[in-house]
C-alpha cells in the first residue's frame, strides 16, 4: 500500500449518531425486532436492504462468506434461494450452521443472525421460482454454480440451449423448477442488533434462545 493510500484510509472515520437503541424499545423476539428494523431499512429507501452476507464453514475448515438476497422472513427465520449443488450447499450439507449479516450503512446498523440452516419445502421453492423473471429462471438452469467453467461463451451457449428448450410463453411455469435449485431457511438461535453511537460506544443487544424463550443482554461495544 502506498503512503497516500494509507493516509486516505487513516482519514476514513465516521462518527455514528443516526439513533439510539434502548433495551426498553426492543421487541420480545428477535424476528419481531428484525421486522421493525427491516421496515425502517425499506422506508430509508436503501438500494438492497435484503442483501446479507452468509458465512458458512468451508470444507477446508476456513469460514466462507458471500452476499445473498433474503427473499422472505418470518418468526421461523430468514429465507434465501440458491443452487443446491453450489459450494455453499456442499458446505451446509457438511455443516448446517451459518451466520447471516445485514449491514444498513445509512442507518448505522448491523444485524447478525446465527443458527442452523434447513431447506425450504419444494412447494415454497416453486412458489418463489415462478415469480422470477424469465431470464432469472433460465439462469437457474444455465448456472452450474461454483463449478469451474471454460469461458463466457460456454455460458452464452448454454443460455441459448435452455431458451430453446424452455421458450418464453409468458406463463410463469414455462421454465420448470430445477430439482437442484431452491431455498434455505436460517433458523436463528442468537441474533444481535447493533446501532452505531458516538465515540465508538455503540448499542449492542444479543438475543439468545434458551428453553424456547429469548434472553436479551446488552453487550459491550
Ligand atoms: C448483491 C448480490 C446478490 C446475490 N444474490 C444471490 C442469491 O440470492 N442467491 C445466490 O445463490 N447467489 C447470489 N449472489 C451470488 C453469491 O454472492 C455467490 O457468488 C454465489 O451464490 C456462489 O456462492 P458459493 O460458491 O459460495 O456457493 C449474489 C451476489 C450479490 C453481489
Amino acid at each position: 500500500m502506498t503512503d497516500s493510500v494509507s493516509d486516505t484510509i487513516a482519514r476514513m472515520r465516521q462518527d455514528y449518531r443516526a439513533g439510539r437503541l434502548r433495551r426498553a424499545d426492543l421487541a420480545e423476539t428477535p424476528m419481531e425486532q428484525f421486522s421493525i428494523w427491516f421496515a425502517e431499512a425499506v422506508r430509508a429507501d436503501l438500494r438492497e436492504p435484503n442483501a446479507l452476507t452468509l458465512s458458512t464453514l468451508g470444507l477446508d475448515g476456513l469460514p466462507n462468506s458471500r452476499i445473498l438476497l433474503m427473499k422472505d422472513f418470518s418468526e421461523a427465520g430468514i429465507t434465501f434461494y440458491t443452487n443446491y449443488t453450489s459450494r455453499k450447499a456442499a458446505e451446509l450439507e457438511a455443516s448446517p450452521g451459518a451466520s447471516a449479516l445485514f449491514f444498513w450503512e445509512e442507518l448505522e446498523r448491523q444485524v447478525r443472525l446465527r443458527g442452523r440452516v434447513e431447506k425450504t419445502s419444494r412447494e415454497d421453492s416453486a412458489a418463489y421460482f415462478f415469480t422470477r423473471p424469465y431470464e432469472s429462471r433460465i439462469g437457474a438452469w444455465v448456472s452450474t454454480q461454483s463449478v469451474v467453467i471454460p469461458n463466457r461463451a460456454w455460458l452464452d451457449l448454454r443460455t441459448e440451449e435452455f431458451r430453446a428448450k424452455y421458450p418464453d410463453t409468458g406463463a410463469p411455469d414455462c421454465v420448470p423448477l430445477p430439482d437442484f435449485w431452491g431455498g434455505y431457511r436460517l433458523v436463528p438461535t442468537t441474533v444481535e442488533f447493533w446501532q452505531g453511537q458516538p465515540g465508538r460506544k455503540h448499542d449492542r443487544f444479543l438475543y439468545t434462545q434458551t428453553n424456547g424463550t429469548w434472553k436479551i443482554e446488552r453487550l459491550s461495544p
